[in-house]
């Protein structure tokens, strides 16, 4: 399969001559689709870019929590802050599983989390925007748990067991992220001429930023080819980018939101929408640090890592005792 399987995205795909008797193995499980577990043996390659994305995964959940943070003291009602909450709440543990299903890897959580604070690693460019008002946390939900719930069902059957079994117990919760964005945005645009107004502000400022999250073209993807290769990747950045229009377009119809961009228009012969030209130097820009936010929320994830020490310093020094204790009986 692999020999007609052409370069795409900028990186090469192993061909079966470049392959070795285990990885031909490895390939045809994969393409069988039976799950690889920890146990199993897989090139050092595939264990790499497992490493690499579920950590950056698990990276975005946690900074993901920043920005909504911010409106958290700032809730319009209790009812609208106890669910912020909860959300805020949920995105930690999504993050602890996906840092435990990267650690089946053999990384150790302080590794992952080294490489983030020393700006190695990578999150979700997204969460380097500000939250500048109320309806940011209803555009959040909306199209930022949104985009992410169309890239992470996939991700539910891809081949490596732990990944995919997280994926499930995270998209359960991520749909009533996305809901209750939605509810905050309906109730503004039901609302007060300056409430609606409040909401297609937001909307003017999280669209394209919610499309950059699916990542690169198709063409400037680096690691799409492979990833599709070894079905980490079941749809292409471009897929799943188009199916976030497809799916959203209608929703802001129906709140009476005009979505920004004038290029939009229904191609009654794709059978979907086209839609303008995204600004990726905007994007390259967040990648490489200069969003409006990166400093920041770097800055705010060392200094919670550094106000943990104590913390973890107990639990580490309580353990020890707990085994010494078990030894000595
Ligand atoms: N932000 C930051 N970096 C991005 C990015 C983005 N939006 N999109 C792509 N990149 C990076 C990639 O990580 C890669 O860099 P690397 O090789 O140094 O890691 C480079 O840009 C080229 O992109 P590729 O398309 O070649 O990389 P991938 O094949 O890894 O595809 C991806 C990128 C689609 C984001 C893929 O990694 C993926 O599906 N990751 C899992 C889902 C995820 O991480 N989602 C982030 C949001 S999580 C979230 O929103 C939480 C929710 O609760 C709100």
């Amino acid at each position: 399969m692999y020999a007609q399987m052409v370069e795409t995205g900028l990186k090469k795909v192993r061909t079966e001559e470049d392959m070795s008797l285990d990885e031909a193995a490895f390939q045809a499980r994969i393409d069988a689709g039976i799950k690889i577990e920890p146990k199993d043996w897989m090139p050092e390659a595939y264990r790499k870019t497992l490493i690499r994305q579920i950590s950056q995964h698990a990276h975005s959940e946690i900074v993901g929590q920043l920005p909504e943070g911010n409106w958290v003291t700032r809730a319009p009602t209790l009812q609208r802050k106890s669910v912020l909450l909860a959300k805020i709440q949920d995105e930690a543990g999504h993050g602890l599983y996906l840092y435990s299903a990267a650690e089946t890897l053999g990384v150790s959580r302080d590794e992952l989390l080294q490489a983030l604070h020393a700006g190695k690693a990578k999150y979700s460019s997204i969460f380097n925007y500000p939250t500048l008002s109320w309806a940011d946390m209803g555009a959040i939900g909306w199209l930022v748990d949104g985009s992410a719930i169309i890239n992470q069902i996939p991700l539910c059957r891809c081949s490596y067991g732990p990944y995919a079994r997280a994926m499930v117990r995270v998209c359960k919760e991520e749909s009533f992220h996305a809901r209750q964005g939605y509810d905050i945005m309906m109730a503004l645009a039901r609302g007060t001429p300056e409430q609606k107004a409040m909401a297609q502000d937001a909307l003017n400022r999280w669209w394209w930023p919610s499309l950059m999250m699916f990542g690169p073209s198709d063409a400037e993807s680096v690691n799409s080819a492979q990833s599709t290769a070894w079905r980490i990747k079941l749809f292409s950045n471009d897929e799943l980018r188009q199916r976030m229009v497809d799916q959203t377009v209608p929703q802001a119809e129906y709140l009476g939101l005009t979505i920004p961009d004038p290029d939009l228009k229904w191609n009654e012969e794709r059978g979907s929408y086209d839609f303008g030209e995204i600004d990726w130097s905007e994007f390259h820009n967040v990648l490489k640090g200069n969003g409006p936010c990166n400093r920041e929320r770097l800055r705010t994830r060392v200094k919670a890592y550094e106000d943990g020490e104590w913390f973890r310093d107990a639990l580490v020094a309580h353990a020890d005792k707990q085994a010494a204790r078990k030894a000595a009986a």
